[in-house]
């Protein structure tokens, strides 16, 4: 009895009403944060040449960003700043400026668009290092854990004090989310939230987010003793239940498409905000598709965001954001 033909997957594939009433999950614009470098000056948009179509904008373009983001109903932003070398040290110090282009960015949100949208700010020292990495080294130019923590939790006060409502680190030191967390409901700031970039690896997929923010030709060597092995899945529920325990609201899981594997694998095993950033390298991929004339840009931008939040995802990281947004309607 229940077999062919009585049992016809087709039927409701049959018409475009019937295929929208059984689709499984939605996509909307409510989904997406948008990624987004800012750089110094006044008036200055600067394409980054590796991600056709994303610039790095001055405070002022970043605002009026940010007055697009609202009018198409993305909920959020995810700032990266480029950090002028002669600021950027051995010790990353500038992540500590209450004047940093982050903090006046940030300020600049807020003042214009209130809570009207959030403001993620990274927390990790690659784009104030002299030299790349995500945190303070050695001689050898071994990353420290513990030392850069310290300097992780003065930096994320910083931006919260500027107004970030949400705190995302995503330099891999253990212990940061305990610290940070500890140190924002010292200094009052029990609403700001902290989404952890919890499974974080070491991937090939972050090449123009390091040209945009200005470390990929500082960078010597890679992110391996930190960033997670690629290989790894079982290591990546653990992260993610140390930074749960240790106060992360959300975690995040990056890059995207290739790790849905742990977005589904994080979501089943506990159940919490999981978001995933579609990273650089990803972004890129589609865009050289489509200039390659292999394929339409607004079909595998929904296709992949429709990918994510099947996995589990609560919502996505992606530098195509205003572009889906719109066409998503807000
Ligand atoms: C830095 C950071 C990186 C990204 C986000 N935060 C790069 C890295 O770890 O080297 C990558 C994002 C992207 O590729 O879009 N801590």
């Amino acid at each position: 009895m229940s077999s062919y033909p009585m049992i016809r997957l087709r039927r409701t594939r049959a018409s475009a009403w019937s295929r929208a009433l059984h689709r499984e999950v939605q996509v909307t614009p409510a989904d997406l944060i948008w990624p987004l470098f800012v750089t110094e000056g006044t008036g200055v948009e600067d394409p980054i040449a590796s991600l056709p179509g994303v610039s790095r904008w001055s405070v002022d373009g970043i605002v009026a960003r940010a007055k697009d983001a609202v009018a198409a109903g993305i909920p959020c932003l995810a700032l990266f700043p480029n950090t002028q070398p002669e600021r950027r040290s051995e010790d990353g110090r500038e992540a500590l400026n209450p004047d940093n282009l982050m903090c006046r960015a940030i300020r600049a949100i807020k003042d214009a668009c209130g809570d009207e949208i959030g403001v993620l700010t990274d927390v990790a020292l690659d784009p104030y290092t002299s030299h790349g990495q995500d945190g303070l080294i050695d001689a050898a130019g071994y990353v420290l854990n513990d030392a850069t923590v310290e300097v992780l939790v003065g930096q994320s006060l910083n931006q919260a004090a500027a107004g970030a409502d949400v705190i995302a680190p995503s330099d891999m030191m253990d212990g940061r989310i305990a610290a940070i967390r500890a140190a924002l409901e010292g200094e009052g700031h029990h609403n700001v939230q902290i989404m952890s970039y919890a499974a974080k690896y070491a991937s090939a997929f972050y090449g123009p987010f390091r040209d945009a923010v200005g470390s990929r030709g500082l960078l010597k060597g890679d992110k391996k003793t930190y960033q997670m092995d690629p290989g790894n899945a079982e290591e990546a529920l653990r992260e993610v239940e140390l930074d749960l325990a240790e106060g992360a609201d959300s975690v995040m899981v990056k890059p995207g498409l290739p790790y849905l594997d742990i977005v589904a694998r994080v979501k089943q095993a506990f159940g919490v905000p999981v978001f995933a950033y579609q990273v650089s390298g990803e972004y890129a991929m589609i865009e050289a598709a489509v200039a390659a004339g292999a394929a339409d840009r607004d079909a595998m931008v929904l296709e992949t965001l429709l990918a994510f939040k099947r996995a589990g995802c609560s919502g996505v990281l992606t530098y195509h954001a205003l572009h889906a947004a719109r066409l998503l309607g807000a």
